[in-house]
């Protein structure tokens, strides 16, 4: 019971053995010298490796469109153009319309050109299948003069898309105003996108620009385009969705006014620019109106649209005790694994290797005495040598 106590409350160290050689001592220390830049340079100093990081940012983005276009000789307002209303975060400003006027409910000929049909007998087969604008009766009526469609019950009379109409070019001129506020929790850090130095006077004259007007709020919407690396004129005529996004990159070490937000701006909806099938963005809405005998009728707009998505990112870090301990404990151990390489180097690539592993490994004969009887030198099973008194 004893022997277990004194057994246990024993320190063991390594031997070391000292090789004075300059290959392997200029290898050593050149591989220290690297693992600490690693540690100095990148781990601390690039990655802030100091520093606690909030990527929990909280936002609120609220938008605002300006500017009058001519669409169909008609002057169109924010009210007109512009979809959902609320101004939240993602909106549509719409470049075209094909509008349907007075569609009652009743039975009339389909408008795709894959309804056309000589004999009832062509549209049964379209019967179990949803057609393009309403129920299919199975009968086939004249759509003109000459050719014959598919009968349909649903809104009548159905639309008729193919129609070429230009886009209101006009839309390349407006303006874009974006308010963001963000919120680190962790820090209890607040800030938005006007900044300070910002005043009512600038506000009302800038356009943002990436080169001299970096901070300001308002953006036209030929800019954004442009800098998202699209055609307008394109992007106008089929539709699509473009994201506005504000990076907050913030070190809450420094002062307050660096802590700045940066735009970027990227075409979101890929996929359609590549693909024939469905390219671009568009959807349909309704206005309703009653007649004087009651019967309801609408107006149908297919309106193609560019979509804007205004997406908040980023983080802050702070220093902090913690991950500081932490990281210096992690370079200094690293220190370390220098040796592993010398190592391997010194007992198999270097002159005179033998010899050091000679030096290195000492094999000890089991129950060697030495000087004193009593002192036996034993190799214990954690692979230490250790020198023992038996009194
Ligand atoms: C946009 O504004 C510029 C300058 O005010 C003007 O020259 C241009 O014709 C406008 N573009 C459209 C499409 O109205």
């Amino acid at each position: 019971m004893w022997s277990c106590i004194t057994d246990f409350f024993t320190y063991e160290t390594t031997k070391s053995v000292v090789v004075k050689s300059w290959t392997i001592g200029i290898i050593n220390r050149v591989v220290q010298l690297l693992i600490i830049t690693y540690f100095v340079g990148w781990v601390f100093v690039y990655e802030k490796a100091y520093q606690v990081r909030d990527t929990a940012i909280e936002s609120s983005v609220m938008t605002k469109v300006k500017g009058f276009g001519i669409y169909n000789d008609k002057v169109m307002d924010v009210a007109d153009y512009v979809t959902p209303t609320q101004g939240a975060s993602v909106f549509c400003i719409i470049t075209k319309l094909i509008t349907t006027e007075n569609q009652v409910q009743g039975y009339c000929p389909e408008s795709e050109k894959k309804y056309i049909c000589t004999h009832d007998s062509n549209c049964t087969r379209h019967l179990n299948k949803p057609g393009s604008y309403g129920i299919l009766t199975g009968k086939c009526v004249p759509f003109n003069a000459t050719i014959k469609m598919c009968q349909i019950k649903g809104w009548c009379p159905a639309e008729i898309d193919t129609i070429k109409t230009t886009p209101m070019m006009e839309v390349e001129n407006f303006t874009i105003f974006i308010k963001n506020s963000i919120r680190f929790p962790i820090f209890n850090y607040t800030k938005g996108n006007f900044l300070p130095t910002i005043t009512g006077d600038y506000i009302k004259n800038c356009n943002f620009d990436m080169v001299n007007n970096t901070y300001c709020p308002i953006f036209r919407v030929g800019d954004v385009v442009r800098y998202a690396q699209q055609n307008f004129t394109k992007l106008a005529d089929k539709g699509g969705v473009i994201g506005i996004k504000i990076g907050w990159m913030c070190d809450l070490d420094k002062s307050d006014d660096q802590c700045n937000p940066s735009y970027s701006f990227t075409r979101l909806d890929a996929m359609s620019q590549k693909n024939a099938v469905s390219p671009g963005y568009n959807f349909r809405f309704a206005k309703y109106y009653k007649m004087e005998n009651g019967t309801d009728y609408r107006t149908l707009v297919k309106a193609y649209a560019i979509r804007f998505d205004v997406l908040v990112n980023g983080n802050a870090g702070k220093f902090n005790m913690i991950p500081t301990l932490i990281n210096m404990v992690a370079a200094f151990t690293s220190v370390g694994v220098g040796t592993v390489l010398c190592d391997i180097i010194l007992l198999n690539f270097l002159k005179g290797a033998e010899q050091y592993k000679a030096k290195k490994f000492e094999e000890v004969k089991y129950l060697l005495s030495l000087r004193h009887s009593d002192t036996i030198l034993r190799s214990s099973d954690s692979g230490a040598f250790s020198i023992e008194h038996y009194s």
